[in-house]
């Protein structure tokens, strides 16, 4: 369990309203369209996104019946494997930086993701209206399945990160491939490759989830910050002045003077978090069916290690879809 969240677990949901999702779950998990999964052998399509038929599905569920957004409220969203890690572990030292020493801080013992609820699972079991505000939450879900109250709320903040869509789909390929039980058939990367190209991925489809996203943003500037990975690669500090400005804390000129930016990079670097023993060892348990190794959140941490993967056919094929997509948007993804 996290720095910041409640030790214990507690439950006000009412028994009658899990029951209630419950049976939602089960009979949707048996009438929604399906495809096949990476992790998970099936993923269902609901209201247009791809989810696991575990309870994270049933998380969403009861996100969108129960959640109550407050206007202090910070989400944090994103599709798979587009640096949500490294988003969460430099939000958490940024809200956090006058709480904590540098030398003692919590992220050299906890894996970021135990730093901040996710709480498309976290749902299903706790209590999230014990957390103390501003309630820092993160969410996979597409912007259309987001809690309405979130949505609808003119003060809480949502932060999202994309990524270059061959770097997405590498990275998800190795990162699924970890965590599929060796008792489902091998899945190899061209089939992989297809589902993707045709929308099928978790959370996705990924072109739809990010312009979910971008489209809000477009109307909601105030409300919601749009960060790219390859961006935020290149040019870390300026991305991260950029990010506590947006959360309403932004670094003072002795802070910047004192060098407090570029020791929360140093923290949440790719290399440090690599380094310590919590994020070699130990797993996340985001509900009980998905337990995930810590060391499963690192792999390379590069921008363009797609071309190493992929065929130049690959390439072209997924260029041309992109191109498709995002036409008329004035959305580009990162370089
Ligand atoms: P690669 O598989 O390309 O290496 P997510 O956190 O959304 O699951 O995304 C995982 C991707 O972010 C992985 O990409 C992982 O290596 C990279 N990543 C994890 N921590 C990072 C960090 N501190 N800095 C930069 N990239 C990081």
């Amino acid at each position: 369990m996290g720095p910041s969240l409640p030790s214990q677990q507690s439950n006000i949901i009412e028994e009658n309203v899990h029951e209630k999702i419950n049976q939602q779950f089960e009979e949707l998990i048996t009438t929604l369209p399906s495809d096949k999964g990476l992790i998970v052998p099936t993923l269902i399509n609901y209201k247009g996104f791809w989810y696991p038929p575990v309870s994270i599905f049933k998380g969403v569920l009861l996100m969108q019946d129960q959640f109550k957004a407050r206007s202090t409220d910070i989400f944090l969203c994103s599709a798979p494997k587009t640096g949500t890690t490294w988003l969460k572990a430099l939000t958490f030292a940024t809200m956090n930086r006058s709480k904590f020493e540098f030398a003692t801080h919590p992220l050299l013992t906890t894996v970021p993701h135990n730093c901040m609820p996710y709480l498309d699972a976290y749902i299903t079991d706790h209590d999230v209206e014990a957390l103390p505000s501003p309630r820092l939450l993160s969410s996979h879900s597409a912007y259309s399945l987001l809690p309405k109250s979130t949505r609808e709320s003119p003060d809480c903040k949502i932060v999202y990160i994309c990524r270059n869509p061959k770097d997405v789909f590498v990275s998800d390929y190795f990162f699924s491939m970890k965590l599929r039980a060796p008792m489902f058939p091998p899945i190899s990367m061209e089939e992989a490759f297809d589902l993707f190209c045709k929308g099928v991925c978790m959370y996705g489809p990924y072109f739809e989830h990010v312009l979910g996203y971008w489209k809000a943003r477009l109307e909601s500037p105030e409300k919601i910050l749009f960060l790219k990975y390859e961006e935020m690669r290149r040019d870390p500090v300026k991305h991260v002045k950029h990010l506590a400005e947006f959360l309403g804390k932004p670094f003072s000129a002795e802070e910047e003077k004192a060098g407090v930016i570029e020791e929360i990079l140093k923290l949440c670097s790719f290399d440090k978090l690599t380094s310590l023993e919590v994020n070699k060892t130990g797993k996340v348990t985001f509900v009980p069916e998905m337990a995930v190794g810590n060391e499963t959140f690192y792999r390379k941490g590069k921008v363009g290690d797609s071309k190493n993967h992929l065929t130049p056919e690959m390439i072209e094929r997924l260029d041309k879809i992109t191109e498709e997509k995002l036409k008329g948007t004035g959305f580009a993804f990162g370089e």
